[in-house]
């Protein structure tokens, strides 16, 4: 609970314990086996933050977080500690939370929805499993749509825009490098399975503005931003990089705060070893770097997890703030595990780590939080603070009213598909009539919007059957450059062929209009955009 302007996490007989606001963005963990209190940490200390005026995101991996919504009510448990530690002299009552819902399936939430283009080939390599070779062939992608300023905004553009970069690989590949048939297809392939997971609902527009998550409401609570994660738990490769991918977002995008009074945002990331798990040694380097970086723009990560052991040591090490529950010790690999748990805390003389941490009852820890300049504290063994809000899930038709007042919903409900790769590459040839009369049905050129079209026969995307808008800044800008100046440039290349010729010389015309639509493409794209500038994981910036 939040008190003294800091964060009370948990209490004994002799001590209580305060996580300080000044040292929140220290990060931190929560760790336990199953059904030990890490939901009801988590809870606790989400509350303290939005009390303090700190919004939070955290995601609710089985229903059971959302309980923030809705007032508290007594338990033996939360009744016990409330009269052993004097808390309502504290200031504790039972209440409800401000709590905006998220899914990225916009079931259970807001919708959330991000761009191909803002997620980036690193962190879509990483969703995709893919190999080196594929992941190749995506960089080259993604690069040469930057480029040519086609914006990738679904997977029915990254499809079309493979397909286009596979199908005119030889022209790329000077300036670019191979791209091999074989990993394209394969791209598409995977790509399928992401739609299957649903990732025609995530990825698209309105894209998600993180500074929606840092909102406090009127009496100057921080929001608290549940992402429901039950359904999403089913593909943790699209969970953990969804979450891996805001982080770097906000890295990206948030201001150096330098050493803040309060965190100006705190992010939890549950089943936090989704993460760590198969990660690249390169990949994790960016992540242990990120997690450091990030501290100083006033954020705070909290990893949720079963054992720390499920953490690599180079992040471990920058947790300052850590809540460790009950550990098992049965098998010989759980009691390697709690020894190297015990062995992350500065010992306390009264009792053995070790010991304890196998004997902790529910909602029992050992906590230790860094002290006033830095340094962490004498792990203490206290009883957690029970939450303010509802123990459990809400019900759905409370969530229902919730969602329905919401302020960000007109904002975010309904999916909008604007102009980007996909019809782009439709529409290349089509605008221009020149090119359609001049050029012979089976020119590769005219393959680009025949293969683009296939595309949504494979998928049915509900942002498809949404209301269509346009953006027509960004519509003008492409049309400029790919309307009209590869029609002048095709129109000419085509005139003169046919002019020497007499006759339509298909082999030779088809390969030197091409060039021309590249070249002129590449060229005019580049005048017009400065070029898109990506960050740590590639995404944009
Ligand atoms: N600090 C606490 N105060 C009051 N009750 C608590 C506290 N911690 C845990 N409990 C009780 O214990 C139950 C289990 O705790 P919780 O759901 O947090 O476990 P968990 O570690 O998240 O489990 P799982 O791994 O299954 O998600 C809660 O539903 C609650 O009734
Ligand atoms: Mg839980």
């Amino acid at each position: 609970m939040y008190a003294e302007n800091n964060i009370l996490v948990g209490a004994n007989e002799n001590t209580e314990v305060y996580l300080l606001s000044k040292l929140a963005n220290r990060h931190g963990l929560i760790a336990g086996a199953t059904g030990t209190g890490k939901t009801v940490t988590l809870k606790t200390l989400a509350e303290a933050f939005s009390d303090m005026g700190v919004p939070v995101f955290l995601a609710d991996m089985k229903g059971d977080v959302s309980g923030l919504a809705k007032v508290g009510e007594p338990s033996s448990k939360t009744t016990e500690r409330m009269e052993k530690y004097n808390l309502a002299d504290k200031g504790f009552v039972f209440k409800s939370y401000p709590v905006e819902f998220w899914d990225l399936y916009g079931e259970k939430g807001l919708p959330i929805r991000v761009t191909i283009s803002e997620m980036g080939p690193q962190l879509l390599s990483k969703i995709l499993n893919l190999s080196e070779a594929q992941e190749g062939v995506l960089n080259i992608v993604f690069r040469v749509a930057d480029d040519e300023n086609l914006l990738l905004i679904d997977i029915k553009d990254l499809k079309s825009m493979i397909n286009h970069v596979s199908d005119n690989a030889e022209l790329y590949e000077n300036q670019y490098g191979a791209v091999a048939k074989k990993s394209a297809t394969t791209l598409i392939r995977s790509l399928l399975t992401l739609e299957e997971q649903g990732g025609n609902l995530f990825f698209g527009e309105p894209a998600l503005e993180l500074s929606d998550f840092m909102q406090c409401n009127d009496e100057g609570k921080g929001m608290i931003n549940v992402l429901d994660a039950v359904k999403l738990s089913t593909a943790p490769e699209l969970y953990s990089t969804f979450l891996l991918w805001m982080i770097s977002e906000l890295y990206e995008t948030m201001p150096e705060v330098g050493d803040p009074e309060k965190p100006k945002f705190v992010f939890f990331f549950d089943e936090a070893h989704l993460l760590f798990d198969d990660m690249s040694p390169a990949f994790q380097k960016k992540v242990d770097q990120i997690i450091r970086l990030i501290r100083s723009k006033g954020i705070g990560i909290y990893f949720i997890t079963q054992s720390p052991s499920d953490i690599p040591d180079t992040v471990l090490a920058q947790l300052g703030n850590r809540v460790q529950h009950a550990l098992h010790a049965y098998t010989p690999k759980e009691q390697k595990a709690v020894k190297t748990a015990a062995e992350t805390f500065r010992p306390n003389p009264e009792f053995d780590t070790k010991e304890v941490i196998s004997n902790l009852g529910t909602g029992e820890a050992l906590v230790s939080v860094l002290e006033e300049k830095g340094a962490p504290g004498i792990v203490q063994q206290v009883d957690i603070l029970p939450p303010q809000s509802y123990i459990g899930p809400i019900e759905d038709n409370y969530r229902a009213e919730l969602m329905s007042i919401s302020s960000l919903r007109s904002k975010y409900r309904d999916a909008v598909d604007r102009e980007s790769a996909y019809e782009m590459l439709l529409n290349k040839i089509d605008n221009n009539p020149n090119v359609q009369s001049e050029i012979p049905e089976d020119a590769p050129i005219r393959e680009i919007p025949n293969q683009a079209q296939e595309a949504p026969a494979q998928q049915q995307a509900p942002a498809q059957q949404a209301p269509q808008q346009e953006a027509p800044k960004q519509k003008g800008l492409l049309e400029d450059v790919i309307g009209i100046a590869v029609g002048t440039a095709v129109d000419q290349m085509a005139k003169q062929t046919t002019t020497k010729s007499g006759r339509k010389r298909k082999t030779t015309r088809k390969t030197t209009v091409e060039k021309a639509t590249t070249t002129v493409v590449n060229t005019a794209a580049r005048e017009v955009t400065k070029g898109i500038i990506r960050g740590i994981f590639g995404n944009m910036k």
